[in-house]
């Protein structure tokens, strides 16, 4: 097994958070609403707003970072009882080594204290980031018929959440 470090991103890792992001834009360009051509061309600040506005965490192998997840408190007024999990990423040749496991868990452990509930949304067919969900408690409540369009083909994403209480 891989020696891995799960440690929370902040504004001085941001270099490395913006590293993952694009990686994961990049290499799975099907999973996430964002696109590697739009992030790409933001300044570093604009990184820095985002790691500071939010619950980033990293995974590291050899001090390279090789994964992320990012846990988000809404902040409606009627909405703080809940956070989104979004971003969850890990190399492909780090895959299947319980890295998203680590990721997820140490963003749902940050969330028992401050939320109490936590949504996600996943691409309809990706199997292994479902998976991963469920085997983490988390339960499908429905699906976004069409959530997002991609050249003229249309994805559904599964809706999930996890009551912590
Ligand atoms: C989904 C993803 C994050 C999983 O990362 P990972 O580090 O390989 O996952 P883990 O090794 O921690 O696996 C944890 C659990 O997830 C599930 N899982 C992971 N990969 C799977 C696969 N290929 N097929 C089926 N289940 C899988 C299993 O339940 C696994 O538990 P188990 O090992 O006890 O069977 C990774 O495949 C990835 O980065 N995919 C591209 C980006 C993406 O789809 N992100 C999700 C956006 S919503």
């Amino acid at each position: 097994m891989v020696d891995v470090q799960i440690r929370r991103l902040r504004v001085v890792d941001v270099e490395d958070f913006r590293e993952i992001r694009l990686t994961a834009l990049k290499k799975a360009p099907e999973m996430f609403g964002s696109t590697y051509e739009v992030e790409a061309r933001r300044p570093l600040e604009a990184f820095a707003d985002r790691v500071s506005n939010v619950v980033a965490f990293g995974a590291y192998v050899d001090g390279k970072i090789v994964g992320l997840s990012v846990f988000k408190q809404e902040d409606g007024p009627k909405d703080t009882h809940k956070a989104q999990i979004t971003g969850v990423f890990v190399e492909p040749e780090l895959r299947a080594q319980g890295v998203a496991s680590g990721l997820l868990q140490a963003a749902i452990d940050y969330g028992r204290d401050h939320v109490e509930q936590i949504m996600l949304t996943v691409v309809e067919g990706n199997e292994a980031a479902i998976a991963l969900y469920k085997k983490h408690g988390f339960k499908p409540y429905g699906v976004e018929p069409r959530a997002t369009k991609i050249g003229s083909e249309y994805h559904n994403e599964v809706l999930m959440v996890l009551f912590l209480r």
